[in-house]
């Protein structure tokens, strides 16, 4: 059942405008506060606004969160990716010059991939956020497209600590897709990798539920345990 309820939408689907979209990244941290016990969040960002020269990437958004970042005080370069660019010229031309920027892909290509990557460049991620609610039927949850975007997204985090904060679906879908997330979250747990998952979160979305997972990478742990056990 839950299975169906996260099946991919057709294409020509995709919905021209959103329930949720352009938030800001406060509304981020208020959803993500559910698995946030330890609130690794906020201490990242206090971490992150003391030092500068930060990388943030928000995929299936807008820039919108990113540019609340920059009007609190965060500096460095940050990118949005989704699928259409909805800023007014005025406003993409303020952001360029702030360093905020936005590949306008689809994150099941892999071209968008490797556009995110040539942005990170030599550089690693230090927040990587996710937050695509009715986006997220539009990318495939079946086991090999979930294990290939979960090793490029901890590829490019900063091994110094960089976080991850996704939505996703529920973890029953995710289970009912083969994707073991209790046995993966015991390899991450004998790893030493933090990590936090939500039960459900109540969205707004078309009344649907999402699953809250957080990650944090260490240097002494490049590899990430494989979602498939
Ligand atoms: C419901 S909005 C969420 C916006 C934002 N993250 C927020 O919380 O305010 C869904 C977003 O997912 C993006 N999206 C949907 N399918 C996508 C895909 N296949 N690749 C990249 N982005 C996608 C849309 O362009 C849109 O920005």
């Amino acid at each position: 059942m839950n299975q169906e309820r996260f099946s991919r939408h057709p294409w020509n689907d995709v919905p021209s405008e959103w329930q949720i979209f352009g938030d800001n990244f406060s509304d981020y941290r208020s959803d993500f506060r559910v698995v946030d016990g330890d609130d690794v969040i906020n201490k990242k960002l206090r971490e992150l606004k003391s030092r500068g020269n930060t990388v943030m990437v928000d995929l299936m958004a807008d820039t919108s969160a990113l540019d609340q970042l920059d009007a609190n005080g965060f500096r460095g370069r940050f990118l949005g990716v989704g699928l259409n660019d909805k800023r007014e010229k005025e406003a993409r031309i303020s952001q360029e010059a702030r360093n905020i920027s936005f590949v306008n892909g689809d994150l099941n290509k892999s071209h968008t991939w490797k556009e995110i990557a040539d942005w990170v460049g030599g550089s690693k991620i230090d927040l990587l956020m996710e937050r695509g609610y009715g986006g997220l039927y539009f990318v495939p949850t079946y086991v090999h497209y979930q294990r290939a975007v979960m090793s490029r997204m901890w590829d490019m985090l900063n091994p110094d600590g960089g976080l991850m904060m996704l939505q996703t679906p529920t973890k029953d879908a995710l289970e009912e897709r083969g994707i073991a997330i209790s046995a993966w979250q015991n390899q991450l747990n004998q790893k030493g990798i933090y990590n936090k998952f939500g039960k459900l979160a109540a969205s707004k979305d078309y009344g649907q539920s999402y699953g809250l997972m957080i990650l944090q990478k260490q240097s002494n742990i490049l590899q990430l345990p494989d979602i498939m056990g």
